[in-house]
């Protein structure tokens, strides 16, 4: 069930241990095994933007090519950004609160967004405005990074859509994210 007009996912790659990058922002260890297709190139071609956090941006930047293509990217930060090295890319960004965020994806008519980068899903999944979490766990342990989760105002309930495991050992869970219970334990009903 989505919850409103736009479409708001996750896709991520992390360890077992559940971290996105090392603490040095280092992607190495996802590459770890056998590389194996899982979904990536057709859940990129459902989205209609990319909105990432400020901290993955600067990662991004770091790769020889820009990442995105030509899909449009909303990067998500409280300070002046400077796009002036992003080359063919299509880019301009956004600040404040998850809400006020999908608002303005949806008066751009967009559908589908691509949320990625730890604190950006936090903060989108906190204000529960995530509708699906597509988790690949690559296996490899890696003890400390940046982690794809965080606290939680309450508990976020998860539908178990489905589980697939892939030839190198790539495990991918994804989720509809549904009612949310308060501290209490006693459900209440999904906001509509
Ligand atoms: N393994 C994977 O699949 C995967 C996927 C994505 C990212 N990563 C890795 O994860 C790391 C980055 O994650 P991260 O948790 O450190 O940070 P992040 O989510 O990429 O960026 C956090 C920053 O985004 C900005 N931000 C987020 N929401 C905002 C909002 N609503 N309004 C205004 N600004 C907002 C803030 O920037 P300001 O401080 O400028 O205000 C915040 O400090 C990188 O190493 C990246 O490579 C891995």
């Amino acid at each position: 069930m989505q919850k409103h007009a736009v479409k708001l996912s996750v896709f991520c790659g992390v360890s077992v241990d559940g971290f996105l990058a090392r603490p040095d922002h280092a992607l190495d260890f996802l590459h770890t095994g056998e590389q194996v297709p899982h979904g990536f190139e057709e859940f990129y071609g459902s989205v209609d933007v990319v909105v990432i956090g400020r901290k993955t941006f600067e990662v991004v930047l770091t790769f020889e090519k820009w990442f995105y293509g030509k899909k449009p990217v909303v990067v998500l930060s409280s300070r002046a950004l400077d796009f002036s090295s992003v080359k063919g890319g299509v880019v301009e960004q956004m600040s404040g609160a998850p809400a006020e965020i999908v608002g303005l994806l949806k008066a751009r008519g967009f559908k589908h967004a691509y949320i990625d980068g730890g604190v950006t899903i936090q903060r989108f999944l906190a204000a529960g405005l995530i509708d699906r979490l597509v988790i690949t766990r690559v296996p490899v342990l890696i003890g400390e990074g940046i982690p794809l989760f965080g606290a939680v105002p309450r508990d976020i309930r998860l539908r178990h859509v489905a589980t697939r495991a892939y030839e190198g050992g790539l495990v991918q869970s994804e989720y509809e994210v549904g009612a949310t219970l308060p501290m209490s334990g006693s459900p209440i009903p999904d906001a509509e």
